[in-house]
């Protein structure tokens, strides 16, 4: 075969988030720079990583979904109600191919469906991520409803918190053209119970999100942007997770412990050298 011709390698890079969909084989093209169209409409880019440094260990426990701009044509009934969601932080792992350790979480969500005819059903995700500090996360989805079938969904942070306000989105339709997410799903997480939170705390909760999202030209006041309900009455919804999660999670209990990355051992390598070699470990 001859040598590929420029045009063929520009077109390689252009594409290459849809080969690596394809045959996960492109891993050379990967690194080649995407064109952004300046013309683009502003919004949220396909992906984003590395924009802040995420300590997944700070963002454990309970959290609230205050915000959401939803993907567009999805069925409105039932509503969604109280919903929440509960962070734990696993451990860190070090995954196959990878040198670097990555945060191993997993995310219970509780909420309610409301159906019009006013019947309520307490509904269930159950997700495992493996998250890195550059604030990608891959996740596994289980429903409480399906025992048997999962998802698998990236989110991005977009700001990070910990203690108060946390934002992350998701590309359900990435535009390869422009680079900018067609449909983008956004939730705002927070700490405090929204129906708790007085007018002016959600005053100024709503202008600091409007802040962290005006680069992106979405605002809070944007029909798709929908306030969360919360409603106390409803009582207390605690589904149970599907015994396919809770085998994943046994699975999961075998990976390498992440201080086993090669990133690890060469940072600790170097700091011995620094050290002046006078607290060599032995088994060095
Ligand atoms: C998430 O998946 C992408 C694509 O496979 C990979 O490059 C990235 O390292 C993964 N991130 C983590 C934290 O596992």
């Amino acid at each position: 075969m001859s040598r590929p011709s420029f045009g063929f390698i520009f077109f390689v890079g252009i594409c290459f988030v849809w080969a690596s969909s394809v045959d996960g084989a492109s891993t050379r093209a990967r690194s080649a720079p995407v064109t952004v169209n300046p013309n683009a409409k502003c919004g949220l880019p396909n992906t984003m990583t590395g924009k802040l440094v995420v300590d997944w260990a700070k963002k454990d426990g309970k959290q609230y979904e205050y915000d959401v701009v939803d993907v567009p044509g999805l069925p409105t009934d039932p509503q969604e109600v109280n919903t929440m969601n509960t962070e734990s932080l696993l451990g860190y792992v070090c995954l196959p191919g990878s040198s670097v350790p990555v945060a191993n979480l997993i995310r219970e969500y509780s909420f309610w469906e409301l159906a019009q005819d006013g019947t309520k059903e307490c509904v269930g995700h159950f997700v495992q991520s493996f998250a890195g500090r550059d604030g990608q996360q891959n996740m596994t989805v289980f429903d409480s409803s399906d025992a048997t079938t999962s998802r698998q969904l990236v989110y991005y942070q977009i700001f990070d918190e910990p203690s108060t306000l946390g934002i992350r989105y998701s590309c359900k339709k990435p535009n390869l053209q422009t680079g900018v997410c067609d449909t983008p799903k956004v939730i705002v997480d927070i700490r405090k119970q929204p129906d708790q939170l007085s007018a002016a705390e959600k005053a100024s909760l709503d202008a600091k999100i409007n802040a962290i999202l005006a680069p992106y030209c979405i605002s809070t006041s944007t029909p798709d942007f929908e306030k969360s309900t919360f409603k106390p009455e409803l009582g207390p919804c605690i589904p149970g997770p599907s015994a396919t999660f809770n085998a994943l999670l046994v699975k999961l209990a075998a990976l390498p412990d992440g201080s086993t990355c090669s990133a690890v051992k060469q940072a600790h390598a170097a700091r011995q050298k620094e050290n002046g070699g006078r607290h060599q470990d032995p088994r060095a």
